[in-house]
C-alpha cells in the first residue's frame, strides 16, 4: 500500500534501495495501526520508531556524503531539512503515551501521516534537485 511510487525513483541504486526501505517502514507503521488484536502497542512502537530513526540517519549520512562527493552546491541547505526531519521523529515519544489503545493508535496515525507526506515531498522536491543537478 505504501510501496515507493515509480516517480520517486532516482536511478541511483543505493539511494533507491534506501528510500524503498523507508517506505517499507511506513508500511510497517500502517500494519501496526491496522493490528486490532494487539492491545498494547508500546513495545512495537518503540522498536519501530528507533528503527526509523537509525535507518533515516544512515540514509541521510549516505546522501550527504554523496552530495559532497559530487560538489552539490546546496548540500548545506539540504542537510538542514534532514536535521529537521530527525528532530521531528525524535519528538514522537511513545513511552509517554501509556497503554491507552486509542491514544496509541492516534499517535501511530500521526506518525504515519507525517512519514509518508514528508518522504514523498522530500524525495520529489528536494532529493530530485541533487539528482538532476
Ligand atoms: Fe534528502
Ligand atoms: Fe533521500
Amino acid at each position: 500500500m505504501y510501496e515507493m511510487k515509480p516517480e520517486c525513483y532516482t536511478g541511483l541504486e543505493d539511494i533507491d534501495a534506501q528510500h524503498a526501505r523507508l517506505f517499507e517502514l511506513a508500511q510497517e507503521t500502517y500494519d501496526l495501526l491496522d493490528d486490532n488484536l494487539l492491545q498494547d502497542k508500546t513495545e512495537e512502537l518503540t522498536h519501530l520508531i528507533s528503527e526509523l530513526i537509525d535507518y533515516t540517519k544512515m540514509h541521510f549520512a549516505h546522501e550527504e556524503a554523496y552530495q559532497k562527493s559530487i560538489g552539490y552546491p546546496f548540500a548545506d541547505r539540504h542537510a538542514i531539512q534532514h536535521r529537521q526531519f530527525e528532530d521531528k521523529l525524535m519528538e514522537f515519544d511513545f513511552d509517554s503515551i501509556g497503554d491507552d489503545y486509542n491514544r496509541q493508535n492516534e499517535a501511530v496515525e500521526n506518525l504515519l501521516e507525517f512519514l509518508v507526506s514528508w518522504l514523498t515531498t522530500h524525495i520529489l522536491k528536494v532529493d530530485m534537485l541533487y539528482i538532476n543537478n
